[in-house]
């Protein structure tokens, strides 16, 4: 059965971030957990460290964020940048929790920013919009990997970057839209050049803990967001068998021809 993500992340971003979740992305991440950006994913403050300075962008140039969710990440890359930044998601609650975000910044931090609904198929960005393009641990739940790849390469400039997290799978994982082994020959395809391709440190034993912690307080999650204790623990446990099929958590640049 194909999962329904759209209405999976309008869900999960409907309510507040889950504070349980935050305690054990600092039990694990330590310092490496950038708290104050509400992420969801496994971003560290190395990766967002590592997305700034790969996106060679000049103040004023333009990034987008495609799966951006809150929008922590791309607030905070844009802010490092002096770029402007849109934000697109499928899930309108995560956008609206971006925008009150982007909102909530002294005016000074990010001059101008636009989040929208779209996807990483459509982004609905105009044709070289972009300077630069990230994404944080989203890529795979694109239900094509190749169009993904065709659309960052339309959007982009020549010479533009793309800097994206996600991981490369040995299989097809459960619950999970079709995964690939190695990114790069569909970037190479669309018209990037591939400038790094690396994995990212420690992220195998940090996810694992991240679910078996996640596992343990499946009772206080459950009562946190209001899901069936039973089918989160199913879903945790399934994320977990799925995470064994993952080869690497790849940071990878590339540059459009
Ligand atoms: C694991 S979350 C990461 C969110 C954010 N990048 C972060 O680091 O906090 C994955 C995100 O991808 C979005 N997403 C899922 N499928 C998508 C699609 N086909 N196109 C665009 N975004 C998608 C989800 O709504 C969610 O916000």
């Amino acid at each position: 059965m194909n999962a329904d993500w759209k209405a999976t992340f309008t869900a999960t971003f409907g309510a507040p971030a889950s504070a349980v979740s935050a305690r054990i992305w600092t039990e694990v991440y330590g310092d490496e957990y950038p708290a104050e950006l509400d992420t969801y994913s496994f971003v560290t403050r190395t990766d967002l460290h590592r997305i700034a300075e790969e996106a060679r962008l000049e103040p004023g140039r333009r990034l987008a964020d495609l799966g951006c969710g809150r929008g922590g990440p791309g607030l905070w890359v844009a802010a490092r940048t002096y770029a402007t930044l849109t934000g697109i998601d499928i899930a309108e609650t995560a956008l609206a929790s971006a925008r009150r975000r982007a909102e909530a910044l002294p005016l000074s931090d990010v001059e101008a920013t636009d989040f929208r609904v779209g996807t990483f198929a459509d982004t609905g960005l105009d044709d070289a919009s972009s300077e630069a393009v990230m994404s944080v641990d989203a890529l795979l739940f694109a239900p094509d990997k190749a169009l993904a790849c065709a659309e960052f390469a339309r959007i982009l400039v020549p010479g533009g970057r793309l800097v994206v997290t996600t991981w490369d799978f040995d299989g097809q994982p459960q619950n999970r839209p079709p995964q690939v082994a190695d990114h790069r020959p569909l970037l190479e395809s669309a018209g990037f050049d591939v400038l790094s391709y690396e994995e990212t440190p420690d992220w195998r034993a940090r996810q694992q803990r991240t679910m078996e912690l996640s596992l343990e307080r499946v009772e206080d999650l459950a009562a946190e967001s209001g899901e069936d204790p039973s089918r989160l623990r199913a879903s945790l446990e399934q994320a977990l068998r799925n995470q064994d099929l993952m080869t690497r958590r790849v940071l990878m640049v590339a540059s459009r021809r």
